[in-house]
């Protein structure tokens, strides 16, 4: 199946790491033609990757931006601009995922921290895209949530928080901009085979404990991630909008 992406230019956020799923997400377009660009808060990971991926078709570019800030995303976004002239597609994988333990014990700036990276970073990018994509009368928005957006999750209360507000997000967004050749769809992930646990500080116990809860009984991989995220990137997925579909081995549907 062709799905039509040769010469598209994608917005991969939050692809630094090596094993991420935006790292996946990137590889996976550019298998499909896409030009690539990375951004996330970490600048090593994305020149790696930016340079990894340039070929004598597919140009790439890394862009270091920290979204929680909007003077960084309109800075990315105009950087894409001048590189490329267009912008097609914007994946949304940038998350902070720290172990607050509960809403009674969090910090306040904590809190805040948290929503600007997560949900504001999403709503800065979502709002830059969509100028440029309405003008094209064609865009694809894709942002990445997870199960704890659902249903909440032990240790990260404010992390289920701005996942669930993305699903919502994600419907708005779908919603005002379904006349105009543009969707927004939303995978929700359950766990996914990533340093994201290390990095957060959730013990291995617990880990193994919600792989025991997966009706697959097996993690995720980046690439099963990419390869849903790619096809909702695609011409074929066009009446495809306001999704917030699970990636997740059925487990949102056995707990
Ligand atoms: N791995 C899983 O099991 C799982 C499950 C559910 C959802 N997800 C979601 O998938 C996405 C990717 O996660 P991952 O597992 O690849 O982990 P990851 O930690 O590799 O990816 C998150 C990236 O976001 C970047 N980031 C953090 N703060 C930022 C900021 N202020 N500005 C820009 N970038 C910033 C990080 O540097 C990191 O590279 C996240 O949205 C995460 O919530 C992952």
């Amino acid at each position: 199946m062709d799905l039509k992406l040769n010469g598209k230019v994608a917005v991969i956020t939050g692809a630094a790491s090596a094993k991420g799923i935006g790292n996946a997400v990137a590889r996976s377009l550019a298998g499909e033609g896409a030009m690539i660009v990375v951004s996330d808060i970490i600048e090593e990971g994305i020149q790696t990757l930016a340079a990894d991926l340039q070929t004598g078709d597919i140009r790439t570019l890394a862009i270091r931006a920290d979204q929680s800030k909007l003077s960084d995303v309109e800075l990315a976004i105009e950087t894409v601009i001048a590189e490329f002239g267009r912008l097609d597609i914007l994946v949304n994988c940038a998350a902070l995922t720290n172990n607050y333990g509960t809403v009674a014990r969090m910090a306040p700036e904590k809190w805040e921290r948290e929503i600007g990276i997560n949900l504001n970073g999403a709503f800065y990018w979502i709002q830059q895209a969509l100028s440029i994509m309405k003008d094209n009368k064609w865009g694809r928005i894709i942002n990445i949530s997870s199960v704890a957006g659902n249903f909440g999750t032990t240790g990260l209360p404010c992390y289920a928080v701005t996942k669930g507000a993305i699903h919502t997000l994600t419907k708005q967004v779908a919603r005002e901009n379904a006349n105009s050749g543009i969707t927004c769809n939303c995978l929700v992930l359950g766990i996914i085979a990533t340093e994201i646990y290390e990095r957060s500080g959730i013990d291995q116990a617990t880990v193994d404990r919600l792989v025991e809860h997966i009706p697959m009984k097996r993690m995720g991989q980046p690439a099963e991630v990419a390869s849903m995220a790619t096809f909702l990137c695609s011409e074929q997925a066009s009446y495809v909008t306001g999704a917030v579909m699970p990636v997740d081995g059925a487990f949102s549907i056995s707990v």
